[in-house]
């Protein structure tokens, strides 16, 4: 039961409660982080109300700072990590152009017109920031404790445009292969401290902020969504609880102890269709 510390990034997510719950109900002591509080509190009122033990600890992945004091209330009420899960993540509206490729009407800068030349720097970096630097941060914070211990197994989450680049998802996507290398490459550095680094790439899932780039005012797909469920040979969503399985596969010892340094697919069939 000790060795049973979880912390979980981006634990108020659509993804990563119901990881953060799954993980309580098998005896995990679970540090829920992420910057807003009430949507932690939801997530630790469902983990007591099943008589587990949940942690809430607001903290901003992308903040070494952050993340250092989050580890030392962590470790002073919970213990070491065992198990961290990095979920903290996601792409921004105001990072997305509304065109899939160049249009010359960006350059005039012309209304209703949103392209790459006209995104906000600022705002591409951040995102970047927080799908990159927010994974890094927590592996570099928590796997120290690891590494003290000799033990300790580690998820990253990528995307599908970790394999190639999906439309207007420009830093999103660059992010999200940079998980993957850094996946492989901590998970080549860590091996004699036997932790183990590996990834999921879920398919497309149904959060707050894609259900409405997904999801019209009557609750059909928009032509995005059309396209993206057209390219899913399963022809739906996933749903959260789908990636567990996978997630219980990664941390399991017995199963999966020679496993580190992947990146695995739960996507539908996505990646296996081309679409021509
Ligand atoms: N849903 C999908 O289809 C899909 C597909 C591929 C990959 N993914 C990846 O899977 C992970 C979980 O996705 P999801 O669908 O569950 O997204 P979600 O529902 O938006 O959850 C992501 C969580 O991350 C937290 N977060 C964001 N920035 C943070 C920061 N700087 N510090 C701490 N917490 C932060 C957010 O909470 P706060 O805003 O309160 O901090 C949010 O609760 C993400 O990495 C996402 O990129 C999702």
């Amino acid at each position: 039961m000790n060795d049973k510390i979880a912390v979980v990034t981006g634990a108020g997510g659509t993804l990563c409660s119901s990881m953060a719950i799954d993980l309580a109900k098998q005896g995990y002591k679970v540090a829920l982080l992420g910057r807003t509080l009430s949507k932690l509190k939801k997530v630790s009122d469902e983990i007591k109300a099943n008589n587990g033990i949940a942690l809430c600890v607001p903290a901003d992945v992308s903040d070494e700072v952050s993340v250092k004091k989050a580890r030392d209330i962590i470790e002073n009420q919970l213990g070491t990590c065992t198990v961290l899960i990095n979920g903290a993540g996601g792409n921004q509206n105001d990072a997305l152009p509304n065109i899939a490729a160049f249009d010359e009407r960006e350059l005039n800068d012309e209304e209703g017109v949103k392209g790459f030349f006209n995104l906000s720097m600022d705002v591409f970096q951040n995102v970047i920031d927080i799908n990159t630097m927010g994974t890094v941060i927590p592996c570099f914070v928590f796997g120290k404790s690891m590494a003290k211990n000799k033990k300790g197994n580690i998820i990253n989450f990528a995307s599908m445009t970790s394999y190639r680049p999906i439309t207007k998802v420009a830093a999103y996507a660059m992010a999200k292969s940079g998980v993957v290398s850094f996946t492989q490459w901590l998970a080549a550095y860590l091996a004699p401290a036997k932790i183990r680094v590996n990834a999921i790439a879920p398919g497309f899932f149904l959060n707050d902020r894609s259900r409405m780039l997904m999801l019209d005012e009557v609750g059909s797909p928009t032509e995005r969504a059309q396209n993206i469920l057209g390219h899913t040979p399963m022809g739906r969503f996933g749903e959260a609880q789908e990636l567990i399985g996978c997630m219980n596969w990664l941390i399991d010892e017995k199963n999966a102890g020679f496993v580190t340094g992947i990146t695995i697919p739960v996507d539908g069939g996505f990646l296996s269709c081309p679409g021509v």
